[in-house]
């Protein structure tokens, strides 16, 4: 496993803020108040509030399996906090097909509102770009607060959510029953075994990444399960006719007092369709609450055809979720699996350089491609091709297009003929953009339910 502490400072960024009159540092994992510090910086830098001493400790234990680096301003009243944060880690990324390819997590990223604007913000993130170069990572990857951060990064939407209301008066089920049982647990006695459902339910989901230690404690409400915030969470797990436990949720019921109240989910992993089955019947036939919401869900959920009545469902906050950066686009496109053969040229711009090229993207019968640059060069700098002889044939299917859009259509979220339509994929022979369609359509859409 690559130890993301390894990584030297990236010079070029050490230089850029020096040169403002900045430190940019890495933080020892064994530097406990340097930690601390960088913690409070990084929890100020996203609004919330000062975190209480349980909520450090799992901050700081989380921190320390990362690359935590952060920028100082010497002249500062407390100098000792960085002005900037931001955190790296390498971390699978499922893709169609069952594969986990190697992925660079980026987060933590925030720069203190007395020096925004001065590009620090942009020192890091292309930092971050080498780093995942340098740890071997097909892609990059994150979530974002705005929209308007990262495309200029060559980050692009790859994945969306959206949080699911469902109607409790209206839920009436139609569904198949699921074999196996529903049954509440206390949330320690389901932590042993969740981190291995988790990833039995990530490795079936497009979008989805690895779960780091002492994420789902979080969840689960373990982190400090003496306040009322934690006491409030209720988990149920599904177990199938075996006994294997297959699935969970961790819920809370807000209510006024005297009145039903809401459930509002934002836990929900299931490793088989049984199991999702099940649980969502569990959470929408609960008594005495007016409604369910389930946060992080897919835009492509399985419930309305479960219920009578599919309008009992509705989609909230729907919108682009995990952000992909290509980085190698020989190992990200080899990674999946698609959804027919053919043969497909990309001409790959990226004014970063990192992704730039052309690459044949052959796919057999199985699904399984063998991608391989193409003999053309390309004046990656300015992210253009020269002009000169061409390694795709005339009437070879092929498709022109820069690495955030390769980024968006890479996991079958988004079709490569919309993005044409917006003007944003050239299609270099008739019948490319079909053929782009088919080949990157994945059975699952894909979804990322968490954070990061
Ligand atoms: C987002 C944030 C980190 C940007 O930091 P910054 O140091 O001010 O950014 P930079 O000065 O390096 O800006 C780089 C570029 O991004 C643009 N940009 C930065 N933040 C932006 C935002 N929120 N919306 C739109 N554009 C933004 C800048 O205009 C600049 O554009 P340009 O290079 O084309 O001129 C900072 O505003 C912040 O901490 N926000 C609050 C926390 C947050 O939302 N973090 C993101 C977590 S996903």
């Amino acid at each position: 496993m690559f130890d993301p502490h390894s990584i030297p400072a990236d010079p070029t960024a050490v230089n850029v803020l020096a040169g403002r009159g900045f430190e940019y540092r890495q933080i020892d994992p064994a530097d406990e108040a340097g930690l601390q510090a960088w913690v409070q910086a990084e929890t100020r830098g996203f609004h919330h509030a000062r975190p209480e001493a349980p909520e450090m400790r799992r901050a700081l234990q989380v921190a320390r399996q990362r690359n935590v680096r952060g920028v100082y301003d010497l002249s500062a009243h407390d100098a000792h906090l960085p002005v900037a944060t931001i955190d790296g880690w390498p971390s699978g990324l499922s893709v169609p097909g069952g594969r986990s390819v190697d992925a660079w997590a980026v987060s933590g990223v925030t720069v203190s509102p007395t020096h925004r604007r001065r590009g620090i913000a942009r020192a890091l993130l292309e930092a971050q770009l080498r780093y995942a170069k340098e740890a071997g990572a097909a892609l990059a990857m994150l979530t974002a607060t705005e929209a308007t951060i990262y495309g200029r990064f060559g980050f692009s939407p790859a994945a969306s959510a959206a949080t699911v209301h469902v109607d409790r008066r209206r839920a009436h089920w139609i569904g198949p029953e699921s074999p196996g049982r529903v049954q509440f647990v206390e949330p320690a006695d389901l932590i042993g075994k969740a981190p291995a459902i988790a990833r039995r339910a990530v490795a079936r989901t497009p979008g989805e990444i690895d779960r780091w230690p002492g994420m789902l404690e979080r969840h689960l409400g373990l982190v400090d399960p003496s306040t009322r915030e934690s006491r409030a969470v209720r988990v149920a797990r599904y177990d199938d006719v075996a006994g294997q436990t297959q699935g969970f949720v961790a819920f809370r019921v807000v209510r006024q007092p005297d009145e039903p109240g809401a459930v509002e989910c934002d836990l929900f992993v299931a490793a088989s369709d049984d199991a999702e089955r099940a649980l969502w019947r569990f959470l929408v036939e609960q008594d005495f609450v007016t409604e369910i919401r389930v946060r992080l869900r897919s835009v492509d959920e399985p419930l309305p055809w479960l219920l009578e009545d599919p309008r009992a469902v509705s989609l909230h906050e729907v919108g682009d979720h995990l952000w992909l950066r290509i980085i190698d686009p020989v190992a990200a496109l080899s990674a999946r699996e698609y959804g027919a053969s053919g043969t497909l040229t990309l001409e790959v711009g990226d004014p970063l350089r990192h992704a730039a090229g052309t690459f044949v993207l052959d796919v057999a019968g199985d699904g399984r491609a063998e991608v391989r640059p193409a003999e053309e060069t390309t004046d990656a700098a300015a992210g253009q091709f020269r002009s000169g002889r061409r390694s795709r044939p005339q009437a070879a299917h092929g498709l022109r297009l820069d690495a955030r859009e390769l980024a968006s259509i890479y996991l079958g979220g988004t079709r490569a003929s919309v993005l044409a339509r917006a003007g944003r994929i050239t299609e270099l022979a008739p019948g490319s953009l079909a053929l782009a369609d088919r080949l990157f359509h994945a059975p699952r859409t894909p979804h990322l339910s968490i954070w990061f």
